[in-house]
């Protein structure tokens, strides 16, 4: 699959997904990294486009977020073109030794009309005069050497390097208000090489392409070997298997496991899912006291991920070695291999658990360049059921991750799926799960002193977390309607051992969606 040609890198403003998505519809695939992460990203790619977002940084600010130190925004031959959007413009001129301040009259909050030069490839097609949207109190006040002003507002709204690769717009392409916004990121795309790649017909033949080149590659004597897949009966797997199952025919094998950590009826949706993905051959394998007995060993999150992760790889060379399998492929996305420290410099935050797994087989991830709203839209294009292009994620590990400071054991994970089914239950009547990009319910293995029925109990909490996200690399929580948080409070304060229910509306970040 073709890699990624642009790069946006968010320093925090509220429409930074807005660029993605816009960019999206122009056909273009990007990925969204925040500062931190790109260092070490650009090792490893090269985009043709970089596009730094706005933000409510100063330059001046301390603090602020920079240029990544590695960013090539001088000399010949840069290795891509760069577009600074309001900050990102203040960053460039900034660094390059231009001057950014705050002069009182340059300022725009809202609707503001800028004079362009449409001369220049970025306004090409573009009204000279035309209304946009900006949102900046610094301003570029004097531009670096070598740069130009290609539009005016009340300061500089644009400029360009000689070259026209390194550019800058005050003002936001991206927002809708801005009439002619689209078909300036459009030019800029133009200006960069970027192809259009965003197709999700294309997609599906192109990733089917690559798996079928690789299983049938020279050298691989058996052109009849078996490949197993994980499914878990999540959009990723399901929809990977519909895509596989089309080409690879008999040779597929769809593994799932019962790993004892799954939801209410899970296991049933999953079998469902995987028959509307035309799978013809599902395996169950069941492992709950395998993954309870050693998992129950700690309470540390990472442990208990390196747990599971010890005893789903065991389960997985098993099969391989049953089925004689070749290969072993999996669902797994861009974000899981970022936040699993595999891409960019990111920081590692959790081991998933069928990241950097090691096999004595090969192992494929046809979707390591896609994000989860591409996955719901391969599953569309599909015509999978909206029960799979709908579905809410759930972690391989599942329930497990979700019985937080205690040892997990049969009964606690019990109570953690049966409140989970009551407050899916209480937010499916309200008509409100539409709203939510995930649901966690955990019980916290705190002590807490209660009062029930005029005794002292003395007992643990439960936590509900719903999250509203594009792409799982940022969230914020979701605040429930106040009668909402009562009628979820009494129906899980039932529970004898349940003293308190607390709701979590913390972003990600500094939290991230899961407990563990
Ligand atoms: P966090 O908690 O890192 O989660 O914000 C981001 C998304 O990833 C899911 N997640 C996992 N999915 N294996 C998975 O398949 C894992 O080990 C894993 N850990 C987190 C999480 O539920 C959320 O949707």
């Amino acid at each position: 699959m073709e890699t990624i040609q642009v790069l946006i890198i968010d320093y925090g403003s509220q429409y930074t997904l807005v660029i993605g998505r816009t960019l999206r519809e122009l056909g273009v695939r990007s990925v969204i990294l925040p500062p931190k992460k790109v260092e070490k990203w650009l090792k490893i790619n090269t985009p043709k486009a970089i596009i730094l977002s706005g933000s409510n940084w100063s330059v001046h600010g301390e603090g602020a977020p920079r240029l990544p130190e590695s960013l090539k925004i001088t000399g010949k031959n840069k290795p891509y073109s760069i577009l600074g959007i309001c900050y990102g413009m203040q960053l460039l001129a900034y660094k390059l030794g231009g001057k950014v301040e705050r002069p009182l009259a340059h300022r725009e909050y809202g609707p503001a009309t800028v004079q362009l030069n449409i001369r220049h490839p970025l306004f090409a097609g573009v009204k000279e005069k035309t209304q946009v949207w900006a949102s900046h109190g610094d301003t570029v006040i004097s531009l670096p050497k070598g740069f130009t002003s290609i539009g005016k507002s009340a300061g500089i709204a644009a400029m360009s390097d000689k070259d026209n690769h390194i550019l800058g717009i005050q003002f936001h392409p991206e927002v809708v208000d801005t009439k002619e916004g689209k078909k300036i990121l459009q030019n800029f795309l133009n200006i960069s090489g970027c192809k259009k790649d965003w197709d999700p017909v294309n997609l599906i033949h192109q990733i089917q392409k690559e798996v079928l080149d690789t299983v049938n590659e020279k050298g691989i004597k058996d052109q009849k070997s078996k490949i197993i897949l994980g499914v878990s009966g999540g959009v990723d797997s399901t929809t990977l298997a519909r895509i596989l199952a089309p080409v690879l025919l008999d040779r597929l094998i769809c593994v799932a496991i019962d790993t004892g950590g799954l939801r209410k009826n899970e296991l049933e949706e999953l079998k469902e899912n995987t028959k509307s993905a035309k799978v013809k051959k599902l395996v169950v394998i069941p492992a709950e006291k395998e993954f309870i007995k050693n998992i129950s060993a700690t309470i540390d999150g990472e442990k208990k991920r390196a747990q599971f992760r010890k005893v789903y790889q065991k389960i997985f060379a098993e099969q391989i070695k049953k089925h004689n399998a070749k290969f072993i492929a999996q669902g797994t996305l861009a974000t899981d291999i970022i936040e699993s420290g595999k891409a960019g410099q990111s920081a590692m935050i959790k081991t998933h658990h069928n990241v950097g797994l090691s096999w004595k087989v090969k192992d494929l991830h046809p979707f390591r360049n896609l994000f989860k709203y591409e996955i719901r839209e391969l599953a569309r294009a599909l015509n999978l059921p909206s029960a799979v292009y709908e579905r809410n994620p759930f972690p391989g590990p599942g329930l497990y991750l979700r019985v937080v400071g205690t040892p997990v054991s049969k009964e606690n994970i019990e109570l953690v799926r049966e409140a989970d089914k009551t407050v899916n239950d209480i937010l499916k009547k309200h008509n409100l799960l539409k709203n939510i990009s995930q649901l966690i319910v955990a019980l916290l293995g705190i002590n807490s002193v209660g009062v029930k029925g005029d005794e002292r109990v003395y007992g643990y909490s439960l936590a509900i977390r719903a999250v509203q996200t594009a792409d799982f690399m940022t969230a914020k929580g979701y605040y429930f309607p106040e009668e909402v948080v009562n009628e979820i409070t009494n129906a899980l304060t039932k529970h004898k051992n349940i003293v308190r229910v607390f709701f979590d509306m913390t972003p990600k970040p500094p939290a991230t969606t899961e407990f563990e």
